[in-house]
């Protein structure tokens, strides 16, 4: 290594001197290249300093050839990773940089006490049963905002899919074709009942939450928005509920508008909205209704009565992603008129989410994408389209994958939505408190006494978030580091990068604790490396 004042790897500036503790290299870097998307995706920031480890033997790849900031980000923490921890287990250190109390996991909590949601569920869900490589430490997995375990349930449905059943669907007089389309049309009735839907036809099967909110985009959106609309929207919207309206806005001369946060910052300032839509010129109202950063729940009454009152032409879109998974959601006393979800969010696997929309505004949707399945006659000249759902189903669809959806509605509606909800109060509790009760961290979203998800952004003075998720990581706490798809409302928050932990039903109060106790480790790792 040079022995300049920094050195540079590609994008990446390290800063000197790096600090050598057990046979970790601790270093600060930066991004030169603020426009590298990828470099700022992996850091979650603009252009902000952060800390990395890296092996002082670099492995053989080496540290000094150019590497992008990307490899180099990348590549650099699962070095660290491997190498600091092989090093302390082989040198047998007994005083690891990084510790999870074996007492806090030991001690039970008084929710902990009785049997809970997580104690009945936690042997569908054998991936949680495993130590990480190196240390031995027992997996946390708190990052099921970005994805959710399976449970054996839907891992087998989709097998026995595979195993059993597997044909194209609509398509075929034949026994197997017959019972796939049986079992991927059984699966639209069950995510319709799961959502309280008047019929399955209201169900349209999309790839994720964001194709879904595409297809209203491009379909609503481009036959009904025009200049002098407005499209409303706000600031702590997923990028997938942001960056459509802004195409479909730039396509229709139509307006994007958005309203800022309350000035408590714990969810969206109605009363703002309230203002834009008694302007009347609202043409649809697109939002989320649990944010995947503050964990805020929107009052979908209200805004729905606002809009009924001041709007009465506006449509509303429900981002529903953070909310179907957690809570009962019924989508004929929502008054809203579509919402959207995720499958791998909720217990299901990737590759399906849905659109739920009244059958009125379906009805009165134009198609997407043109193909199979979506059609009723077609010349050589024009076609003429199917009903919805299909309309908006074009070419072969995820079937396995839907009926792996079906099985996991099958299995939350089992558990029962409503304790599912009761329960996750309960660990939101239990994380809010935690981490509050840590010196220096900072915790976004709304306070103890409004209803918060069970996730927590937060950031720790002086650390970088994707430092301190990456220290939780050594110590098997599983976690998200970065704009978690929501970079307006980090600039509104006025900070670079959060961690965030996100619980779900597996999910313990005593791993809470021990995701607490690293994050107290971390905190006092860096004191000791800064001196302090
Ligand atoms: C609130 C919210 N909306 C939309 C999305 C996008 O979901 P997907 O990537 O599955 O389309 C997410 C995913 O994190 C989300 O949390």
């Amino acid at each position: 290594m040079s022995h300049s004042s920094h050195i540079i790897l590609g994008d990446v500036v390290v800063l000197r001197p790096p600090t050598r503790v057990e046979n970790v290299i601790y270093s600060a870097f930066t991004v030169r290249d603020l426009d590298n998307a990828d470099a700022r995706d992996v850091l979650g920031t603009r252009g902000s300093f952060s800390r990395l480890l890296f092996p002082a033997s670099p492995p053989s790849r080496g540290l000094g050839g150019a590497m992008s900031a990307l490899a180099f980000a990348a590549a650099a923490p699962s070095h660290a990773r491997g190498s600091a921890r092989a090093n302390r287990v082989a040198r047998g250190n007994p005083a690891s940089v990084v510790t999870t109390s074996t007492r806090a996991r030991a001690s039970a909590s008084p929710v902990a006490a009785a049997t809970t949601l997580a104690d009945e569920v936690r042997p569908d869900f054998t991936i949680l049963e495993q130590d990480l490589p190196d240390s031995g430490k027992r997996l946390v997995y708190l990052d099921s905002a970005a994805s959710s375990q399976k449970p054996s349930a839907v891992i087998d449905a989709h097998g026995d899919y595979y195993r059993h059943d597997n044909a194209n669907v609509h398509r075929g007089v034949h026994y197997l074709s017959g019972k796939a389309t049986d079992a991927y049309e059984a699966a639209r009735v069950k995510v319709a009942n799961f959502v309280n839907a008047r019929s399955d036809r209201e169900i349209v099967f999309t790839r994720n939450a964001s194709e879904a909110i595409n297809l209203v985009a491009y379909t609503w959106g481009v036959a009904n928005l025009g200049p002098g609309d407005e499209v409303v929207v706000s600031v702590l919207e997923h990028h997938s509920n942001l960056v459509p309206w802004q195409l479909v806005c730039a396509q229709t001369g139509a307006t994007l508008r958005h309203v800022g946060l309350r000035s408590d910052r714990g969810g969206i300032d109605l009363n703002e909205l309230e203002n834009v839509l008694k302007e009347g010129n609202v043409k649809l109202i697109a939002t989320a209704h649990v944010s995947n950063v503050l964990g805020c729940e929107l009052d979908v009454a209200r805004v729905a009565e606002m809009a009924k009152k001041h709007a009465p032409r506006a449509k509303i879109l429900l981002d529903a992603c953070q909310s179907v998974p957690h809570m009962p959601v019924d989508v004929q006393s929502l008054g809203v008129d579509w919402i959207v979800a995720s499958g791998h969010k909720m217990c299901g696997p990737t590759g399906i989410g849905f659109l739920w929309g009244t059958s009125e505004v379906l009805e009165s949707m134009p198609p997407w994408m043109g193909g199979g399945e979506m059609i009723q006659d077609v010349f050589m000249e024009r076609s003429t389209y199917a009903p919805p759902p299909a309309r908006f189903e074009a070419g072969t669809p995820a079937i396995g994958e839907a009926i792996a959806l079906g099985a996991a509605c099958d299995y939350l509606t089992n558990l029962g939505m409503d304790r599912v909800y009761a329960y996750e109060n309960e660990l939101a509790g239990c994380l809010y408190d935690a981490l509050c009760s840590i010196n220096g961290v900072t915790v976004y979203g709304p306070g103890p006494n409004a209803p918060r998800a069970s996730l927590a952004a937060f950031n720790v003075e002086n650390l970088h978030a994707n430092d301190v998720c990456t220290l939780l990581d050594q110590a098997g706490v599983a976690t998200r580091s970065g704009h978690h798809c929501t970079q307006p409302l980090h600039r509104y928050l006025d900070v670079n990068a959060t961690a965030r932990a996100s619980a779900y039903i597996y999910n313990t109060p005593t791993e809470v604790e021990t995701l607490a106790e690293a994050l107290r480790d971390t905190i006092q790792f860096f004191k000791e490396i800064n001196g302090a």
